[in-house]
């Protein structure tokens, strides 16, 4: 498998409670289980999975920083960090990884705080209210956009 290959899933804060918080938005499924569930999706596409997840900001952004040059894509759920991160933004910018920014729920059609995001207008899609099926999506798009190149 060649290095090039290499996507970094990136989740924000509280999102390690998937499966246990508000179940009717985020659904049932833990984050260990869709993980397993997405590396299987990725080993079938050949991409390399590598996933991360921290309620920490400044962690968030260290591990982008350390993606430069090694990773060639994101997908990222900021989590609540959406709403509020220029410095996760700023990260995103500094290392020139393209990324993918997926959200659970319709962000759109909650409350109105929501509604912002730091990172849609930088990024190159958005994919979001269509639960964790949006992370497959998502790894479907890359496969297509960066490796199939269609
Ligand atoms: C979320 C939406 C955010 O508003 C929220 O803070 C999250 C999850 C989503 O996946 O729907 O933690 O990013």
């Amino acid at each position: 498998m060649k290095k090039k290959n290499l996507v970094l899933l990136i989740n924000g804060p509280n999102l390690n409670l998937l499966g246990n918080r508000e179940k009717k938005i985020y659904g049932k499924i833990t984050l260990h289980q869709l993980i397993e569930k997405l590396k299987k999706k990725a080993n079938l596409l050949k991409i390399k999975l590598k996933t991360f997840q921290s309620n920490s900001e400044s962690k968030l952004i260290e591990k982008i920083q350390k993606s430069k040059n090694i990773v060639k894509y994101i997908i990222i759920n900021p989590a609540a960090y959406t709403h509020t991160s220029i410095a996760i933004r700023d990260a995103l910018l500094s290392v020139q990884i393209p990324f993918i920014e997926v959200h659970i729920s319709n962000i759109y059609a909650r409350e109105n705080f929501r509604a912002n995001s730091w990172f849609s207008d930088i990024s190159s899609g958005i994919i979001c209210g269509l639960g964790t099926q949006g992370y497959f999506l998502a790894l479907d798009a890359i496969y297509k956009k960066i490796f199939k190149k269609k």
